[in-house]
């Protein structure tokens, strides 16, 4: 354990996690534990610097999540697992980074200003942004230093963050003269870019998902609403799978070359109709979510556990967060 790499990444709890997660995180977070020392947070803290004023939800969308986290094989006993609301270590190095962090470092932060802009979309002005959005990225190098984590898996849309918590780490040994951070490094996941039903990129907010958590049927259901190749109405129309967008593109992520085959070429020469085509496909991705399905249902029953999972882990986090922390104290010098 001591000499593998320590990996950190995190997740803000916005309700069900979706196939996207599954395909583009989940499934390549589930490897790495195997080979690093990783550290997964629910940025619970994240979530409010948006939702403030909608906590409503904030208890069911954690449970939701490190239920999704558990079914898709996120394991506790070899990952450290966390709410970082728990762990209040975090913050404490977050008060000290934000001290060196220049404010013109967050200001150009590139997500930060997308994140800015859905803020203003939703009708709030600019000036109702909070201070606690402008610490974005640095409560984020607060939860990767935290553990002095050396990679930091990542899409390329939190690319730039890392990179400036590059940048405050490595300022902060240079300001204190030493080599106590890690400079942590965004280590990229290929996605296979899964777009929603209706062509557009899935997200819950558009509606035009498929959550891990939906059953069987409800998958099928939205299957059906799936895009399709547009020039194909009847059934006797030769269908073209390259201009079918959604559902031979999932096609394509979830079977293999011979059955692609088989499929392009029914499509091709009207053997198939397209509600026979998605009713398959529904099959297909119901079986291989099958399993994973089964477990988070497995640990939907006992609350209990999933609580005890996510306490013991987040303890866990804390005493490597306080061993961290404790060093950074020392080497900006504070009184003790
Ligand atoms: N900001 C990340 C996101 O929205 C979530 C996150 C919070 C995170 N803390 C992190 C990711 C630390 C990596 C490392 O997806
Ligand atoms: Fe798409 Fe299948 Fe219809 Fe062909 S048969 S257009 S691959 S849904």
């Amino acid at each position: 354990m001591e000499n593998k790499k320590r990996i950190m990444s995190g997740m803000r709890p916005t309700g069900k996690l979706h196939l996207g997660h599954y395909l583009g995180v989940l499934k390549n977070w589930v490897k790495l534990q195997n080979e690093y020392d990783c550290y997964f947070s629910i940025a619970d803290w994240h979530a409010l610097t948006t939702k403030y004023n909608e906590t409503n939800s904030m208890v069911q969308n954690v449970k939701d999540v490190i239920l999704d986290w558990l079914g898709c094989g996120i394991d506790p006993d070899k990952s450290t697992v966390y709410l970082q609301s728990l762990v209040p270590q975090t913050a404490q190095l977050h008060i000290y980074l934000s001290m060196i962090t220049p404010q013109n470092w967050v200001e150009r932060d590139p997500t930060l200003k997308d994140l800015a802009k859905i803020m203003k979309d939703k009708q709030e002005n600019m000036s109702n942004l909070s201070y606690g959005l402008f610490g974005y990225p640095v409560l984020m190098t607060a939860d990767i230093l935290s553990f002095n984590a050396h990679l930091v898996p990542v899409g390329i849309d939190q690319v730039a963050h890392v990179e400036l918590s590059r940048d405050i780490a490595r300022r902060f040994n240079n300001i204190y003269n030493c080599e106590y951070f890690i400079e942590p490094e965004p280590k990229l996941t290929e996605i296979p870019l899964l777009k929603g039903l209706d062509g557009n990129k899935m997200g819950k907010s558009f509606n035009n998902d498929i959550k891990i958590s939906d059953s069987a049927e409800i998958t099928e259901k939205k299957i059906k609403t799936g895009i399709t190749d547009r020039n194909r109405i009847r059934k006797d129309d030769k269908g073209n799978p390259d201009n079918c967008e959604v559902i031979y593109d999932y096609w394509k992520i979830f079977s293999d070359d011979e059955e692609q085959k088989e499929i392009c070429e029914a499509c091709k020469c009207a053997s198939i109709g397209c509600a026979e085509c998605k009713k398959r496909l529904a099959k297909k991705i119901n079986s291989s979510l099958a399993q994973i399905r089964d477990k988070r249902l497995e640990y939907e029953k006992n609350q209990a556990l999933v609580d005890d999972i996510l306490h013991q882990g987040s303890k866990k986090a804390q005493v490597k967060a306080q061993e961290v922390l404790d060093g950074a104290v020392e080497v900006i010098k504070m009184y003790k």
